[in-house]
């Protein structure tokens, strides 16, 4: 028997997962190539090729304790590798091991911060449209969810946000580039907003955290990543290799803690701790080794580079496609995704939005994620972590759905 809960929540839960099965539906029906599956973020690409020798190496130097438990938060080597590499690279200065927690992905590393930082009841903000299992998270730990509407554009609204905190903010959580609309924010906003949250910290005298989930941050085609944890003192980087070197299925990632955060040794502890009593206990041991191997290496920078492009690759032709045919979207800067207006009459956002989305699937034999999944009601969302001919059968079919709602 489902929990009360669960039940519920099942119900409600994620489109996308349900688009995902409708898809593999309407592939049965029409044929795998007659449907345009745009529902999924899912990197089809295959990690690096040094990865799986690098793997098979370990396997076979049959090292005695690899696979035994571990301190919570990771093997020390692996924990300093990572330290070394976020000084390298500018993200914080003066990293050391202690404050880097090994995760299962980037999903359990919000969930382990979120259970070691939340009273019952404490306020999590998260900007509209933001990543659908942000709302799952909250909950886990029972935290409250406040939603604040992202700028126009798709950046940080600041004033907004400083708005919805009250003297029950704990975090706020921040994705850059952005899923789903793969909008990166910039350094004055990030400055802006550090500079807000410092000023609500000391009037409210309690810390407020910036959670900073990024998964994306080297997929990205214009401007320069700058990390939203690099800039209030209390922050978290939280970043997985899920989609960087495409490997999802193995659940590997890290919590950075910024330098400058108060407490931070004590907060190290309870991560751990955390990371334990969640039934994560740690991050998987083999890909753990993986990693000193790659970070810092021509394999690495070479790597990037191939899936920067392919993905490019695939952004381009979608980007000339939506413009041409009139849709209105922000201009991605990085990810897999555009986030694009639905072109419908009406007022009612959810109805409309609903009967574009249903029209496209049954109509054009094309999968697209509804804007309310994300929080906000009247656009969807297209990933296009896909083959070439998905993007080339996809293009012709949004021309056609353009005609069809005159928006040409
Ligand atoms: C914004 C965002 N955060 C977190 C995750 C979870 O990633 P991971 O596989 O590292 O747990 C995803 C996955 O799609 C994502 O899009």
């Amino acid at each position: 028997m489902l929990s009360k809960t669960i039940a519920k929540d099942m119900k409600n839960a994620s489109a996308t997962r349900r688009m995902f099965e409708e898809g593999l539906e309407l592939k049965k029906k029409y044929g795998e190539s007659n449907v345009v599956d745009f529902s999924l973020g899912n990197p089809m690409i295959e990690p690096p090729e040094e990865f799986n020798k690098i793997v098979s190496d370990l396997a076979k130097s049959g090292r005695k304790g690899t696979h035994r438990y571990m301190p919570n938060a990771g093997h020390k080597e692996v924990r300093e590798a990572v330290a070394n590499y976020l000084n390298k690279k500018g993200y914080f200065k003066g990293l050391t091991f202690e404050n880097v927690t090994m995760c299962v992905g980037a999903a359990g590393g919000l969930n382990v911060i979120l259970k070691t930082i939340l009273n019952k009841g404490e306020e999590v903000i998260t900007v509209a449209p933001y990543f659908t299992e942000y709302m799952s998270y909250v909950k886990n730990h029972q935290g409250k969810q406040v939603s604040v509407d992202a700028a126009e554009d798709f950046s940080l609204d600041v004033k907004a946000i400083g708005k919805a905190v009250t003297s029950k903010t704990r975090a706020i959580i921040l994705n850059s580039p952005n899923n789903p609309t793969g909008v990166m924010y910039s350094k004055k906003n990030l400055e802006d907003l550090a500079s807000m949250l410092s000023e609500k910290e000391s009037k409210l005298k309690r810390d407020i955290y910036v959670m900073s989930d990024e998964p994306y941050r080297e997929m990205v085609y214009r401007g320069n990543f700058v990390s939203p944890a690099s800039f209030h003192k209390n922050s978290f980087m939280v970043y997985s290799w899920s989609k960087s070197l495409s490997l999802p299925g193995e659940r590997i990632g890290y919590i950075a803690l910024n330098p400058e955060m108060k407490h931070k040794d004590n907060i190290a502890k309870g991560l751990a701790f955390c990371n334990r009593i969640l039934g994560f206990v740690n991050a998987p041991t083999m890909m753990q080794h993986v990693l000193p191997k790659i970070l810092n290496t021509e394999v690495e920078e070479k790597y990037y580079r191939y899936m920067r492009d392919y993905y490019k690759g695939l952004h381009d032709p979608l980007e000339k496609c939506l413009k041409e045919s009139g849709y209105v979207f922000p201009s991605p800067q990085g990810a897999f995704f555009f986030w694009v207006k639905c072109p419908m009459s009406g007022n009612n956002l959810e109805k409309g939005e609903k009967e574009f989305i249903e029209t496209v699937k049954n109509k054009f034999l094309m999968l697209l994620v509804p804007g309310s999944t994300f929080g906000k009601a009247g656009w969807f969302r297209l990933a296009y972590a896909v083959n070439p001919e998905v993007v080339e059968s996809g293009c012709k079919k949004l021309r056609e759905v353009a005609k069809h709602y005159r928006i040409y």
